[in-house]
């Protein structure tokens, strides 16, 4: 990592509509790594933000006959600040590239640029797609069929694209082929999945073509600092947001402190941007370049990606109204692969709510809590002789602990909570073996350090664990537990609780207060159950 602070983002979002569970993926996906790594004591910053200038947005402001700064100040109020609440995700900072300190930033980089010759003045005559607001070579255009019938459309994305000739400036990009693959190579981590990380090593090694960075026929963008005719190039100012919102050209020492970024989380869809254009600029800016670049895959509805204008988007909010934040979190964590696409559907979530959450986890934690509130009038009990039984939930814990992190260290948080889930199953099976209820009878085992006040302990040290783990996936769910543990006198915040140190067991002390939870995870009835 960056010698002093872990840099987690996501993509800024164009602001041409309101959110849907895409985006509300790659920004939930960002905060447990976030959550986690911060768990593990790194000085952690997750940045996230939106892409406001470009002509996406001005025609779609254009449409509703407002201005765009109109357009883009309500929608960001209105639905994108909203979504992070609405997902519960604890971002540092939120970046609008209509922001002074995104305009003064970005500024200064490309007179770096262009004070270190990277930058020249030429005509660009082409294909441009407004939808992905990207240039398309004359290789990658075909003719539209059924709804884009008598339109070109680009053959990457599907997209509409139009004619132009225009002035522009142009970025040398051409010029970092062989350094761009020399540094993939002595880099295999710097994008990945290894999916993303082939396509990309097989696009640049059939040569990159200078890139057309600004633009010349509208104005909603940022004047280039020397020639105010031309506005930046929409991907290329946007790509500035990682180094504008830390103080690029403005707080050197704090920028200094933050980057490079250690990981850019995208979807794959612009896993180019950022593992081409943005390492070759920030190369040519003297700069650092990012650690990694994550690239993950679709959400899937009905078989089809998931996106706004084929108006199948889902809007977060109709998620979490049914089903809570947590749930929301926990699904697309766990029921997708990170890096691959997946299907979701609505009968799924409910399927994983009810078996997984309610069933698995949710119910034993309350049992937990009754049986000390029934059988030791709600005060954990001190632990005597640990036989097998206990020893086997100790060693499961350790190992379990050991994987989930190493699977959020290869960005694979589907692992981490498969791993944790060892755990959870492994205290339900420990219950209906150990069956406390039944030794509850028999008054030579009861008392402290009797055998009931063991079984009763392990379980509660194994929720303490749970806790813990599931803090950065589940934090509300997280906290009424850690509350209902009575941890926080003798443990501190459940936040500040750290990885490396939750499997030491018995750090709960005797004495401590139980109390049963509320339900973490009711029973939902669905429409569509
Ligand atoms: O591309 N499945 O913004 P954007 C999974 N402004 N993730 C999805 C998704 C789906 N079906 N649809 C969208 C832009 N996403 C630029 C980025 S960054 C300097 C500039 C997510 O609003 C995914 O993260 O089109 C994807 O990369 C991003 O939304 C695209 O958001
Ligand atoms: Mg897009």
């Amino acid at each position: 990592m960056s010698a002093e602070t872990f840099f987690v983002t996501t993509p800024i979002y164009y602001v041409n509509d309101a959110p849907h569970i895409g985006h509300g993926y790659t920004t939930v996906m960002g905060d447990i790594i976030t959550r986690w790594h911060r768990q593990r004591g790194e000085d952690v910053w997750y940045l996230t933000g939106t892409d406001e200038h470009g002509q996406k947005v001005l025609r779609k402001a254009e449409a509703n006959g407002v201005s765009p700064q109109e357009w883009v100040d309500k929608l960001v109020e209105d639905e994108w600040k909203p979504l992070l609440e609405t997902i519960d995700v604890a971002n540092d900072d939120f970046i609008r590239t209509t922001e002074q300190r995104h305009l003064d930033g970005s500024k200064a980089f490309w007179q770096d640029l262009q004070d270190r010759g990277a930058v020249y003045q030429g005509s660009f005559s082409g294909w441009y797609s407004v939808g992905s607001e990207e240039f398309v070579g004359d290789d990658d255009v075909a003719d539209g069929e059924g709804d884009d019938e008598g339109f070109k459309v680009s053959t990457l994305d599907g997209s509409r694209v139009e004619h132009m000739t225009e002035e522009n400036y142009f970025f040398r990009l051409s010029d970092y082929q062989q350094q761009l693959l020399d540094f993939y190579e002595a880099n295999p981590t710097f994008i990945q999945p290894e999916s993303a990380r082939n396509e990309v090593i097989s696009f640049v090694s059939r040569g990159l073509r200078d890139l057309s960075i600004s633009r010349s026929t509208f104005d909603w963008g940022i004047g280039v600092p020397w020639d105010d005719k031309h506005v930046m190039y929409v991907w290329v100012e946007a790509l500035l947001n990682y180094v504008t919102a830390i103080g690029y050209g403005a707080d050197q020492e704090r920028f200094e402190k933050i980057w490079p970024a250690d990981i850019h989380i995208v979807g794959k869809d612009i896993a180019r941007f950022h593992a081409v254009i943005w390492p070759a600029m920030l190369m040519a800016a003297g700069q650092p370049v990012p650690h990694q670049v994550f690239a993950h895959g679709w959400l899937l509805v009905g078989g089809q990606k998931m996106s706004k204008s084929k108006a199948n988007g889902i809007r977060p909010d109709e998620i979490v109204d049914t089903f809570g934040s947590d749930a929301y979190r926990y699904y697309f964590a766990r029921a997708l692969t990170f890096g691959s696409d997946g299907s979701i559907s609505w009968e799924d979530i409910s399927a994983r709510y009810h078996a997984e959450l309610a069933n698995g986890f949710g119910n034993l934690a309350s049992r937990v809590a009754a049986m000390i509130g029934k059988y030791f009038d709600g005060t954990l009990p001190a632990a005597g002789d640990l036989t097998d039984a206990e020893l086997t939930v100790i060693d499961t814990v350790a190992e379990a602990v050991r994987d989930a992190d190493a699977a959020i260290e290869a960005v694979a948080p589907q692992d981490a909570l498969a791993a944790i889930w060892r755990i959870v199953d492994e205290l339900n099976g420990y219950i209906t073996d150990q069956a406390p209820w039944k030794v509850a009878k028999d008054e030579s085992q009861g008392g402290e350090g009797g055998r009931l006040a063991t079984i009763l302990h392990t379980a509660a040290e194994g929720l303490r664990v749970l806790a813990v783990l599931l803090n950065p996936v589940m934090p509300k769910a997280s906290a009424v537990l850690w509350d209902s543990l009575g941890a926080e006198p003798a443990l501190g915040v459940l936040a500040d609780q750290r990885i490396d140190a939750v499997a030491a067991w018995g750090q709960l002390p005797a004495g401590t207060v139980v109390t049963k939870p509320a339900s973490l995870f009711p029973r939902i009835e669905t429409a569509a159950e």
